[in-house]
Order: structure tokens, then C-alpha cells, then sequence
């Protein structure tokens, strides 16, 4: 499918998908998050991509929703079409997304950001909640996925102030796992996301839902959860695999990569 906001590639088992908006600073409009949507839509249903790397350009990841789309939204229009809930399916993505994030990643980009499983950070990214400044707030999770990322106390300010954090503070504060250099970006989450793509890939994919559990659940109902999923593990050719590979001092073959 031909995409005109978005750029889509495979580099082996890993699924690159670019946004691309340029002149806008990849402002997320409704034609891109369609887009991003059935890209993503492909590579779950798509065997041989084990991991997808999301990022923009080096100026900007994106620098928002789309104001000028959104400007002349009415509430019935908004309440009526359940406007933002598109969104969602990225933080429904059962394969593991890595945000590659360089420059803006503001509102909500900065919002689709934290919907991947974790943010790699260039030295010259910059992310904040302006949406104050707009006479609004954050719509896309922002409140909620802000606050458990980097405490209440940095969280309302950011909300409230519309105040950006540079790269160093979003580490600091747990916000991103990693800072690179801004042109080793891509190359480095394209590494991280082919080694995960190696793994074994419902290993991979339970990992990924155990740890989300953290976010939904009590602390004694998330190691439960954890529990039941460690013992399925134990049912996979791939969890005897890896093992015995261990015992034999030699590289593991999984079967369902
Ligand atoms: C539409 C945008 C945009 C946005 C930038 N542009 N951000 N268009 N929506 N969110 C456009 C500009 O209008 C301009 O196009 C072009 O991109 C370049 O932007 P400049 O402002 O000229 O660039 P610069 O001076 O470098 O400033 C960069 C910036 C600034 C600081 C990032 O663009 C900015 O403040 N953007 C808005 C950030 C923001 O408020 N984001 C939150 C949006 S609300 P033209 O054609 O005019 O020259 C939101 C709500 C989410 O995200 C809630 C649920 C989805």
C-alpha cells in the first residue's frame, strides 16, 4: 500500500515505520493515524517481523495532534465519533514497538511516544505537554501515562506549565530508557529491536504483556499473572530449547521466532 504520511519498511525481522510529515513536523492528523494503523495492523499479522521501531525525523518524532485538523472540532463531533480513540491501537500492539524519538515529541507526540514499550531518546529530543497553551489538556493518555512514568510532582507541572524536558531530564526521570547521539538513533533501536526479534517470539510477546500487567493491576495480582504465564512458558519447544542450549554451551535455535 502506498502511504503519504507515514514510510514503512522491513529491515529483516524488524518493521521501520517512519513518520513522515515534514513540513508539518509530523503533526498527527487523522490520514496519519489511519496509516500508522494498518501498518502496524501488517506487521502483527505478519510472521517474520518479531519487533517494530517507531520514529520521525531528527527535527521532530512529531509535534502533536494536528491543531489546524483539530481547530474546528465541535464536542458533538468529538463525543459522537469517540475522536482520539484510533489512537489506541498502538498501545494495543501485541508485538513489541520501540520509539525511536529525536527532537519534538510534544502533546500528542509525545503521548504516542509513551504508548510504545519504551522511548530511546536522541541528545536533542525535547518532550512536554503544551496542550495547556491551547486552551485544552492532554487527550491521547498523556495525564495517566505521564504520571506513571515520572511521578505526580513532574507530571502536573509539565501538564500545567506546558514546560518541555530535554533529553538528560527524561532519562533522569525514567520517562526514556535510553539517551544516543541523535545520528545513532535509528541504527541503535534498529539493533535493540533485532535482538529482540531473535528471541522467542510469544516468550517475547507474554514478557511484554507481564510487565504492562504492572500498569493495571495490584502488585499481588501482577506476580500472579506473572506466575501463570512463567509456568506456560514451561509448554514451549522454545523454553526447552533455550534451556537445554544453556546446558549444552551453545546458541539457542528457537523454533517461534
Ligand atoms: C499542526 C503544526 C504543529 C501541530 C507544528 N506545526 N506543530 N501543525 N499541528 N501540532 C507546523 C507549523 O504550523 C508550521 O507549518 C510547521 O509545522 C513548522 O512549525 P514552526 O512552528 O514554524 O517550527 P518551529 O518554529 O521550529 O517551532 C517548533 C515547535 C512549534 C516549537 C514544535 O511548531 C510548536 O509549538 N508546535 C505546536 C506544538 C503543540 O502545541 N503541540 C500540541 C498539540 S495539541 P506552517 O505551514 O504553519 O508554516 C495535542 C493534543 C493531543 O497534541 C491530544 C489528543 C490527541
Amino acid at each position: 500500500m502506498g502511504y503519504e504520511n507515514i514510510q514503512v519498511e522491513k529491515r529483516g525481522r524488524v518493521g521501520l515505520v517512519t513518520l513522515h510529515r515534514p513540513k508539518a513536523l509530523n503533526a498527527l492528523n487523522s490520514a496519519l493515524i489511519a496509516e500508522l494503523n494498518t501498518a502496524l495492523a501488517q506487521f502483527e499479522g505478519d510472521d517474520k517481523i518479531g519487533c517494530v521501531v517507531l520514529t520521525g525525523s531528527e527535527k521532530a518524532f512529531a509535534a502533536g495532534a494536528d491543531v489546524k485538523e483539530m481547530s474546528t472540532l465541535s464536542f458533538v463531533e468529538a463525543y459522537k465519533t469517540d475522536f482520539i480513540t484510533s489512537w489506541d491501537q498502538v498501545s494495543r500492539f501485541r508485538k513489541p514497538i520501540i520509539a525511536a524519538v529525536a527532537g519534538y515529541a510534544l502533546g500528542g507526540g509525545c503521548e504516542l511516544a509513551m504508548m510504545c514499550d519504551f522511548i530511546l531518546a536522541a541528545d536533542n529530543a525535547r518532550f512536554g505537554q503544551p496542550e495547556i497553551t491551547l486552551g485544552v489538556m492532554p487527550g491521547a493518555g498523556g495525564s495517566q501515562r505521564l504520571t506513571r512514568f515520572v511521578g505526580k510532582s513532574k507530571a502536573m507541572e509539565m501538564c500545567l506549565t506546558g514546560r518541555m524536558m530535554d533529553a538528560a531530564e527524561a532519562e533522569r526521570s525514567g520517562l526514556v530508557s535510553r539517551v544516543l547521539p541523535v545520528d545513532e538513533l535509528v541504527d541503535e533501536a534498529l539493533r535493540v529491536a533485532e535482538k529482540i526479534a531473535d528471541f522467542s517470539m510469544p516468550i517475547v510477546m507474554m514478557t511484554k504483556e507481564s510487565v504492562n500487567r504492572a500498569y493495571e493491576t495490584t502488585l499481588a495480582e501482577g506476580v500472579r499473572f506473572e506466575r501463570r504465564m512463567f509456568h506456560s512458558m514451561f509448554a514451549t519447544e522454545d523454553q526447552q530449547e533455550g534451556m537445554t542450549a544453556f546446558v549444552e554451551k551453545r546458541a539457542p535455535q528457537f523454533k517461534n521466532r
